[in-house]
């Protein structure tokens, strides 16, 4: 069932019913036993950092324990820590329709980015404009910016309108960055349609797939991409500051060059050469020793990703976005939030925002009350809805503490007004 039946005539005995039926049949209710969720808490905030699953904290226990603290640095053979950000990156293609020698774990997503603008422009040249898309998530613009100066302008960056993408890539374009799925509004971009356009026109297309992997279905390599990001610590479950991802697609593999010229992007590291001889394929995109706890929780996270099937997850997710916009259009109708998300689920991932003008203090409130989103400036509340831990009555307890909170005003309380550092 890929579409949420909920007759605008039902009434709560109704609604109720029809919740507990998702809830029985949803093929991936027995994965939520995997993770650890406090009781109590409503975690809507997966799209930001996805929680902790058991074997994840079984599997940092061991290389703690057994790998470090056993086999000190004899580990990076015996445990193969040397090989993680190929064997990471292998295990993560699935998930984003790439061959296992395109994809590696390695570093952040902004340096990643990067990495496959200089990457994308050398193989590019002598183009020399990189385009961003106005209300992009930041770090892509900033890092096109970077570049910019990096390069002393033989590089500009173009930040587009949403609306003029299409006039803005042009025959001087060396490559554009997209989001696959928007941040803020969850909107799907069409990724072979867009990457087609690209290419007409001669330019490459570096997407951020940061609130897509783990999340909905992303095919890169039959849409043509070119190269790619991605968050580890999102729907991929791996952590707090979780490596990140990239790929390349294999026809550029003998051209890419990456301009962080590391030792382990060698390909020799241990040869100790004095001049940098780049290793073949996607190796070249690691930079320096890979964090070690940080990728065997991102490995074990995916493990448990594996053998799920992604058409699944991307269905439950859009089904329970689809049961928090009507819930919440019904429930909490007349207290001033908007819909900010794309209402038909094929065009969302798996989050939904909603805008308010007083959406910060509002978010604070909820929060105390243990429904956990977040809050994106200037007026977006974001719901994410992480389907393998999450059950479609967590939605509507939700729902139920956000009317309570609008309805009795409690985000009116100065203590919520004060933003957070982290908001
Ligand atoms: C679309 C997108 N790109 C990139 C990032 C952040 O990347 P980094 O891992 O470098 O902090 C985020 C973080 O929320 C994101 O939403």
């Amino acid at each position: 069932m890929s579409t949420l039946d909920l007759p605008a005539a039902a009434d709560a005995a109704e609604i109720a019913r029809t919740i507990a039926d998702l809830d029985r049949r949803d093929p991936l209710k027995a994965v939520r036993d995997a993770f650890e969720i406090p009781a109590g808490l409503i975690y809507l905030d997966g799209n930001s950092l996805g929680a902790l699953a058991r074997p994840v904290a079984d599997r940092v226990r061991t290389v703690l324990t057994h790998e470090w603290g056993r086999d000190l640095v004899g580990a990076w053979v015996s445990a193969g820590w040397i090989d993680l950000p190929r064997r990471v990156g292998s295990k993560l293609a699935p998930l984003v329709g790439a061959a296992p020698d395109e994809v590696v774990v390695a570093d952040s997503t902004s340096v990643n980015l990067f990495k496959c603008i200089l990457a994308a422009a050398d193989i590019n040249r002598p183009r020399s404009v990189i385009v961003t898309e106005r209300g992009e998530f930041p770090t892509d613009v900033y890092v096109a910016e970077g570049v910019e100066q990096a390069t002393d302008g033989r590089l500009r960056h173009r930040l587009c309108e949403p609306t003029a993408l299409a006039a803005s890539i042009d025959g001087d374009t060396a490559a554009v960055i997209l989001s696959h799925v928007h941040y803020r509004s969850a909107l799907v971009r069409d990724m072979e349609a867009l990457t087609a356009k690209a290419h007409a026109v001669g330019a490459l297309t570096i997407w951020d797939l940061s609130h897509s992997a783990g999340a909905i279905r992303v095919n890169l390599d039959s849409a043509g991409a070119d190269f790619a990001v991605g968050c580890g610590y999102k729907y991929l479950n791996g952590g707090p500051g979780a490596p990140a991802f990239l790929y390349a697609a294999s026809r550029h593999h003998a051209s890419m060059r990456s301009p962080l010229t590391g030792w382990l992007g060698h390909a020799a590291p241990f040869a100790f050469e004095d001049g940098y001889r780049p290793v073949a394929g996607i190796g070249r995109f690691i930079c320096g020793t890979p964090g070690v706890l940080g990728m065997s929780a991102l490995e074990a996270s995916l493990d448990l990703l594996h053998g799920l099937d992604i058409a699944e997850i991307e269905r439950k997710g859009r089904q329970l976005g689809q049961l928090f916009i009507a819930l919440v259009e019904r429930r909490c109708a007349g207290f001033g939030l908007t819909l900010a998300s794309p209402r038909d689920p094929a065009q969302r991932g798996c989050h939904v925002a909603f805008r308010h003008a007083d959406g910060y203090p509002i978010m604070r409130a909820l929060i105390e009350r243990g429904v956990i989103g977040d809050f994106r400036e200037p007026d977006a509340l974001r719901f994410g809805f992480a389907p393998l831990y999450l059950r479609y009555r967590d939605v509507q307890d939700a729902v139920e503490i956000l009317r309570d909170v609008l309805a009795n005003e409690t985000w009116r309380s100065a203590r919520y007004a004060e933003r957070e550092s982290v908001t």
